[in-house]
């Protein structure tokens, strides 16, 4: 029995279940999807990560095969290749799929820097969102429609990241995404997705703030935002601000806004050498994150950025000094399970 049976059902259905709320403590007694961010290449060139997938995961999402450097090599030309590929892949196997990202400050081709003025601007942010949530029309239940739109250190009068979208459009761009997507795909769950809102750091507490304002002003005004995507890359040096994140989903919740947690990975660069050490710290960080989301209402969805250390960003930018490898995952290189894993199973009412 492959670990992912134990468990059937989408985003969507997790989405309308009305799930008990789980005591401190307690893992859910539902089961709420989980997946993994999906590498295009290592899909199609290594069998051992397809079966690893296919063994955990009942939902994918492209890591890059739906961000604009992909989909748009022109502003003439749309590209589904790496996206209808995966989504081939998912439905061959009993997966969802949910949508990265629409609307983001990077990873943009270099033909929209030609882009200048609120109406231009506002053009390529509706061509944009009506074709591909269009293209995929029915057939994801969840898009990241906005994506990073908090300053990297907000302050209360400064606390939007400054991007093509923001320079040209003001703040307005993000409910005028949300109505767009929400026009394009009625049936799908829109998320604004952040992250470095889960620790105890007061840069982190700003940015909780941060994006509990914009999805208050979003909600004030009937915005289509449904769901808060804590994207989870947890530096493992810090610690969860378990009463701040509880009190932020609460919030959310309040507002009738869900949360899945769309990223989770814990970056280990700080952490001690000892594998064994290691991964007992990342799977104690990933504990208390959920615990802390759990402790109000579970998540509509767990994925991690990712299912092997053999495959992950974080040494993009996080590299060891002793030299070692990250294992920010939930399988290791070899795709053995680790405690992190476990955890995940646990919450994911798997286990
Ligand atoms: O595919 C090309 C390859 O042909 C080329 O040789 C190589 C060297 O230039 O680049 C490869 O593309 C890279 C791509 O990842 C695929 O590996 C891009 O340069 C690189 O910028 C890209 O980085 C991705 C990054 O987002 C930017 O899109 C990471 O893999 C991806 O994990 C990361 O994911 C983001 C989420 O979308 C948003 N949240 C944070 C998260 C981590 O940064």
């Amino acid at each position: 029995m492959r670990r992912r049976d134990l468990m059937k059902g989408g985003l969507a259905i997790a989405a309308q279940a009305v799930l008990p709320m789980a005591s401190a403590g307690a893992a859910p007694q539902t089961k709420i999807p989980y997946g993994s961010a999906v590498r295009g290449d290592a899909l199609v060139d290594d069998p051992d990560y397809r079966a690893a997938l296919i063994e955990h995961c009942n939902l994918v999402v492209p890591e890059g095969g739906l961000k604009w450097d992909t989909v748009r090599p022109s502003e003439d030309r749309f590209e589904f290749y790496e996206g209808d590929k995966l989504l081939a892949f998912a439905d061959q196997n009993d997966m969802k799929m949910r949508g990265h990202t629409l609307i983001w400050y990077a990873s943009m081709p270099d033909w929209t820097s030609s882009i200048r003025g609120k109406s231009a601007t506002e053009k390529a942010l509706g061509k944009h969102i009506d074709t591909v949530v269009g293209h995929y029309k029915g057939k994801l239940p969840s898009w990241d429609v906005i994506n990073e739109a908090i300053a990297e250190k907000p302050t209360k009068s400064d606390y939007l990241r400054p991007s093509l979208w923001l320079d040209n459009m003001g703040k307005t761009y993000i409910d005028t995404a949300f109505r767009r997507a929400a026009a394009a795909d009625p049936s799908a769950q829109l998320v604004i997705n952040e992250y470095d809102i889960e620790c105890v750091d007061a840069r982190s507490k700003a940015r909780r703030e941060a994006l509990l304002r914009v999805v208050r002003d979003l909600r004030d005004r009937d915005a289509p935002v449904h769901a808060v995507g804590f994207q989870g890359h947890l530096k493992g040096q810090l610690e969860i601000d378990k009463e701040g994140v509880s009190s932020f989903v609460a919030e959310l919740k309040a507002m009738d806004v869900d949360v899945l947690v769309t990223e989770l990975d814990v970056i280990d660069n700080l952490l001690p050498a000892d594998e064994t050490l290691r991964d007992e710290a990342i799977a104690g960080r990933v504990t208390d994150l959920l615990q802390a989301v759990f402790d109000v209402a579970p998540p509509t969805a767990i994925l991690t950025w990712g299912i092997s250390d053999k495959y992950t960003w974080v040494p993009m930018y996080f590299t060891r000094d002793d030299g070692s490898l990250n294992r920010p995952l939930p399988l290791d290189r070899n795709y053995k399970v680790k405690p992190l894993m476990q955890v995940i199973d646990r919450f994911a009412g798997r286990s």
